[in-house]
């Protein structure tokens, strides 16, 4: 066992001792960031590449599950915080708060309405993520399609793990929605999509928390210059 993964059994042990009063400001921050596998196997759910974008964009922006805001001492900021405040039990998602709380019915649903759920896609990756263990892993995707990149099948799916959490709903982000065609479309116009993700100057750069994979971007950049067809 490295002894990283130690020292976070520890914690785990402890922080589950005094769990109706976890200490913040105690949790540990990541230690080093998982070294990415060259190739991505189909099969497995990668926390760096699939489910950390998933939770900062749907959970831990402000005024929720941010380190500032820390809302019901949950934070789904960094990997020691989401296995910690979000009581990940690595093998079991059905048990697992962090799980539980997407299909609550009612106002403990999160996120809470008037956001829209997670959709039953991204509730299985995240299911399956714990259940395969939920490891600190990531991936480098080797063979990257640029060829085959459509709007449904790159674009959006992107998007919505990527974005869509902080630019959707009543009050989106920036006051700039990205849940379909016309919207996305919008702002690659404008060359703010481009902008933001390739951290150009000038741009706020997106996603806040880190830049998405080189792959990501050159499906994005491909899809723009074939002329944005809404396939
Ligand atoms: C955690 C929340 C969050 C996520 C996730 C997020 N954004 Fe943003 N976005 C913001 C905020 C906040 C602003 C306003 C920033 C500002 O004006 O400084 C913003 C602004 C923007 C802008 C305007 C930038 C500019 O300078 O014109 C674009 C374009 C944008 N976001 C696109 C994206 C895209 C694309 C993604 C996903 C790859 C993304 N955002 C993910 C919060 C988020």
């Amino acid at each position: 066992m490295k002894f990283s993964t130690f020292a976070l059994l520890i914690f785990l042990l402890i922080a589950a001792a005094c769990k109706h009063d976890p200490d913040l400001t105690a949790i540990p921050d990541d230690p080093q960031p998982p070294v990415p596998t060259a190739g991505c196997d189909p099969d497995t759910v990668y926390f760096v590449n699939t489910v950390l974008p998933l939770l900062q964009s749907s959970c831990a922006m402000s005024g929720c599950h941010d380190a500032a805001t820390a809302r019901d001492g949950v934070i789904l900021t960094d990997y020691n915080r989401i296995m910690i405040t979000g009581d990940v039990k690595p093998g079991n998602a059905s048990d697992s708060k962090i799980y539980e709380v997407l299909s609550d019915d009612g106002d403990d649903r999160m996120p809470p309405p008037p956001a829209a759920p997670l959709s039953a896609e991204q509730k299985a990756l995240l299911a399956k993520w714990i259940n395969q263990g939920a490891l600190n892993n990531a991936c480098t995707d080797t063979n990257c399609d640029t060829l085959n990149v459509t709007f449904s099948a790159t674009v959006m799916p992107i998007i919505e793990a990527n974005c869509m959490g902080c630019h959707s709903g009543a009050a989106p982000n920036g006051g700039i929605r990205l849940t379909n065609y016309t919207e996305v479309e919008t702002i690659a116009s404008t060359g703010q999509l481009i902008g933001s993700i390739t951290h150009a100057s000038g741009y706020a750069a997106m996603p806040p928390s880190g830049q998405l994979s080189d792959c990501q971007i050159s499906q994005l950049k491909k899809w723009i210059a074939n002329g944005k067809p809404n396939n």
